[in-house]
């Protein structure tokens, strides 16, 4: 395994939309490695959750993990979860303004409203195709990282830019 560099904002590489990733693929060992590399990266960056193309790779793939951390003090915990293919089919009406941050954007916070439900299908990386429901923390990261595949950062989700807010000299 390996930790890979983590894209910064300002490379195009974070605003293309990536491509998905076919069942084929899944079992191709460039994508075990990728997947892997992406966990020990997200692992090593001390974050909840990294998409591809953070790492440079234009396809759908997310991971997420949380322990209760420094970074995220009192959060939701969730274990680690690779998913293909997010894709967001509902969203609740109710949703929560929050903090979040991303390591392409580091040192920097601001407030995101999410949904706090949402309904998502993927594919495992066996291949297995999948539906689930999730609310609060690990809500916002899924929405945080499918929003990479298509090229999105938080940034672009924020309704007050005043906000925004650099942390670098609390960490
Ligand atoms: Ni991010």
């Amino acid at each position: 395994m390996a930790i890979l560099p983590i894209i910064k904002t300002g490379d195009p590489v974070l605003r293309r939309k990536n491509r998905e990733l076919k069942p084929a693929d899944l079992k191709k060992s460039s994508t075990r490695k990728l997947l892997k590399d992406m966990v020990e990266t997200m692992r090593a960056s001390g974050g909840v959750g990294l998409a591809a193309s953070q790492v440079g790779v234009s396809v759908k793939a997310i991971v997420v993990e949380c322990w209760s951390s420094k970074r995220y003090p009192g959060s939701d915990e969730f274990p680690l979860e690779i998913f293909i293919n997010p894709k967001i089919t509902a969203y609740s009406k109710k949703t929560v303004t929050d903090w979040e941050g991303c390591l392409s954007i580091p040192g920097y916070r601001g407030l995101v409203p999410r949904a706090h439900t949402i309904t998502f299908t993927a594919l495992e990386p066996d291949g297995k195709k999948i539906a689930r429901t999730v609310s609060g923390f690990l809500a916002r990261v899924i929405q945080h990282e499918t929003d990479h595949t298509m090229g999105i950062l938080f940034i672009d989700r924020m309704t007050d830019l005043s906000s925004f807010t650099c942390v670098m000299e609390t960490e």
